[in-house]
């Protein structure tokens, strides 16, 4: 009898245990922002420390004076691309462009997305 009562309650646990891993994994997924939904503070930009930040990690790809190489050219990049585009690209990377998302701090990204998006020919 005992028995029973006892495998009962281990199938109910197990159910639950499957309906809660099952519902909770939607969730994850939609826990990545949306780019439509990343807004870049409009912060007064620090020229200074973004062509450091450039110079340490993007010139070897991007080139002297934002003027490309092994990486498209940016020196228009503002006219080209959308903020949260060029947010987007640097913080997450794609098409042969490493993220920077663990490399940057959040001021650092914002930024040098500020910096490029003044990059207007
Ligand atoms: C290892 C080389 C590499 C490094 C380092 C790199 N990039 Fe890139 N980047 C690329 C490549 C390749 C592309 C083109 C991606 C594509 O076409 O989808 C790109 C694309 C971009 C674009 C979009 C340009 C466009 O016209 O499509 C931006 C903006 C950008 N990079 C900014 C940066 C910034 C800022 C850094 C430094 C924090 C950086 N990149 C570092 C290789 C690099």
């Amino acid at each position: 009898m005992y028995k029973w009562i006892a495998s009962g309650i281990i199938a109910l646990a197990c159910l639950f245990a499957v309906y809660l891993i099952t519902y909770n994994m939607p969730e994850k997924e939609e826990s990545a922002e949306p780019s439509s939904l990343i807004a870049i503070p409009a912060t007064p930009v620090d020229a200074d420390a973004a062509l450091q930040v450039y110079k340490s990690n993007c010139l070897s790809c991007h080139g002297d004076q934002l003027s490309g190489g092994f990486a498209p050219n940016l020196t228009n990049v503002g006219t080209s691309m959308t903020k949260e585009k060029i947010y987007k690209q640097i913080k997450q990377g794609g098409g042969g462009m490493p993220k920077f998302e663990d490399r940057l701090t959040e001021d650092e990204l914002v930024n040098i997305t500020n910096w490029l998006a003044g990059m207007k020919k």
